[in-house]
């Protein structure tokens, strides 16, 4: 049988296997990325697209393509409660950055803006760039199974145009093959939770919506309709896939009795039920049935295969962290994979990985799944939950509009409801605040210093060793970049200001020793780049002759707080560490 070799065979084209296989070619990593079906995802799925993905994107050298095909921020914005697109409106949440506090706290964190990028035009971006850098990709190719040795991995793949198996031989597997992963269930790797906790209907259409959105818009709308199921309450999303003509409804369905029978005319009554206006002219282009699992792998890895994505973290689209985790997981693992395959790490980097991701995964599932247990307040405050007459449902719900102490109780009820889903559609902090702890953090012995607001609202920055860099901006000549541009790239690189001479010198010393790709950063005034705002200076919790170690994911490895007659030892210390040699 015919082997193919390579360095690192991707199973998946998804966005946790495109962003995986576009990182490893930017950083000159041979890699084939061979994917079931003859096609990228051809349905919007995903598409909330956050902030730390965004500057992932931008490290990848890929955010201006999203950005141009994304819906922007703004037409985000409110997230709406009513009974139908037409029909009473309940009220909204300022959404996804656009309450202007969060919007403060976003433009202050990062110099990306979170973005509504639907997944079948995010593959193709990723994958697009990927083959352009190297990536070789079979389309059509299925995964089958894996064997491995002490020294490579061999996989077993199936050609389906041609019907006839062959082998890619690999040093690493990454198993980026979503939520039916079957190379997490052929690496037996540990999984907590269940799959299957409630079945979802998606329904992709088209339909000019502008008159019920425009004045409105968001990229959700969620319509509780009394009535619309036999004998009960319809809770329905409709969600925009580009404004305000392309849209897809997501719909529930009893898990026990199945799916139902998605003819077209049934999806048409589903959209115009939401819709509450049967004359729209509507376009059914799709639908497909999955379900909402509750699952996290506990280790991301065995030996030689590393599996990110769906495959390792499956959860509802709440919050909108499924695409998002999937490429920061590719963003974590890639380089790691990089550094061990040429020689400059041990091995021992790669079991960072799981140490890593496997927390993050799980508060992920966590977080989506909790989103949706606090949307029942919402109901009980229009006291949906009491009946299963549609009749008295509707009383109940126009209860709110009563001039009475109860109809006044009811409308407080109400708005705290839906402010409290905050923590489903403006929850800043989960998407920004990952702190790793693994072998490659070198502590510091300081204490992560914790957050001094509600961390799964608000982005606090540090450079506590794992933490993200911070984001300033800073400016070299009448060029504004911000630090996350001067790190990233494939390389470490180490963050000084004035009078930090000597780290200068032992990051020379240290790139000689170990062969390893290290850039300088001096920041302060006559230096390379300077602080016109003051950010950096206040935002980098070190003197300025003090030193950040800065990993090629922008997470700090190690910080001193001053300039050391030791920097050489600490510097080489510190690399040695977390390249797994010491
Ligand atoms: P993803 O599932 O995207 O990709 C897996 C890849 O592996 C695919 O390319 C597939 O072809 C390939 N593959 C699988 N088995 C293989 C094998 N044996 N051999 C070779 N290739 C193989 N999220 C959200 O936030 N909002 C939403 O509305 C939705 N809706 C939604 C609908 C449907 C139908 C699905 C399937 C998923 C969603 N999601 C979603 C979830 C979201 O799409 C998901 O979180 C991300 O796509 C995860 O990206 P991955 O790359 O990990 O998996």
């Amino acid at each position: 049988m015919e082997t193919v070799e390579t360095d690192v065979l991707v199973v998946g084209s998804g966005p946790a296997g495109a962003a995986t296989a576009l990182a490893l070619s930017t950083y000159g990593v041979p890699n084939v990325m061979v994917t079931r079906y003859g096609s990228l995802a051809d349905t919007p799925r995903a598409h909330i697209t956050n902030q730390r993905t965004m500057e992932v994107l931008r490290d990848l050298g890929v955010e201006d393509q999203v950005t141009a095909l994304a819906t922007p921020q703004p037409l985000m914005g409110n997230t709406v409660f009513c009974t139908s697109l037409a029909g009473e409106e309940l009220g909204r949440l300022r959404s996804w950055g656009n309450d202007p506090l969060v919007q403060a706290g976003h433009e202050l964190a990062s110099p990306s803006r979170m973005c509504d990028m639907p997944q079948h035009l995010m593959e193709p971006v990723l994958v697009n760039a990927a083959v352009s850098r190297g990536t070789a990709l079979r389309f059509h190719t299925e995964y089958l199974s894996h064997e491995q040795s002490d020294d490579a991995v061999t996989a077993l793949v199936e050609d389906r145009l041609r019907g006839d198996t062959y082998r890619v031989r690999a040093r690493y597997l990454v198993g980026a093959d979503g939520g039916r992963s079957r190379v997490v269930e052929n690496a037996g790797l540990p999984t907590v939770g269940r799959m299957g906790v409630a079945g979802s209907l998606n329904i992709v259409f088209e339909a000019d919506l502008t008159h019920l959105t425009a004045h409105r818009p968001s990229t959700l709308y969620w319509v509780l309709a009394p009535g619309a199921t036999v004998g009960g309450i319809g809770a329905g999303l409709v969600r925009c896939v580009r404004p305000w003509t392309e849209w897809m409804v997501v719909w529930g369905y009893g898990l026990d009795a199945g799916p139902p029978d998605l003819t077209e005319e049934f999806a048409r009554s589903v959209v115009h039920r939401l819709l509450g206006d049967e004359t729209i002219p509507v376009r059914i282009t799709s639908t497909s049935a999955w379900t909402v699992n509750h699952l996290y792998a506990e280790s991301y890895a065995d030996r030689r295969v590393l599996c990110a994505g769906d495959a390792v973290h499956r959860h509802p689209p709440s919050n909108g962290l499924g695409s998002n985790t999937s490429v920061q997981d590719a963003y974590n693992l890639a380089w790691k994979l990089k550094l061990v395959l040429d020689g400059t790490a041990a091995p021992a980097l790669l079991d960072t990985y799981s140490a890593e991701r496997a927390p993050v995964g799980r508060q992920t599932v966590e977080r989506a799944n909790r989103s949706i247990g606090e949307t029942a307040p919402v109901f009980e405050a229009l006291d949906l939950l009491s009946t299963s007459d549609p009749e008295q449902m509707w009383r109940n719900v126009d209860a709110r509009k009563d001039a009475t102490p109860e109809g006044a109780k009811q409308r407080q009820r109400l708005r705290e409801a839906i402010a409290a889903k905050v923590y489903e559609f403006n929850a800043h902090g989960v998407e920004m605040n990952q702190r790793y702890v693994s072998d490659a953090v070198v502590p510091d012995g300081t204490p992560d210093p914790g957050f001094d607001r509600d961390p799964e609202l608000h982005h606090q920055p540090t450079t506590h060793p794992g933490a993200k860099l911070p984001h300033a901006w800073v400016v070299r000549g009448r060029e504004r970049l911000s630090t996350l541009d001067l790190g990233g790239h494939g390389r470490f690189t180490l963050f000084t200001g004035i009078g930090g001479g000597r780290w200068e010198e032992a990051a020379a010393a240290v790139r000689q020793e170990l062969g390893v790709e290290l850039a300088t950063v001096s920041i302060g005034p006559g230096q390379e780049y300077e602080d016109p705002y003051g950010d950096w200076a206040r935002l980098r919790e070190i003197g300025d002759c003090g030193a950040l170690l800065v990993r090629p994911d922008n997470h700090i490895g190690f910080r001193h707080p001053e300039v050391s007659p030791q920097a050489g030892e600490l510097l080489l210390g510190a690399l040695r560490k977390i390249l797994g040699h010491g």
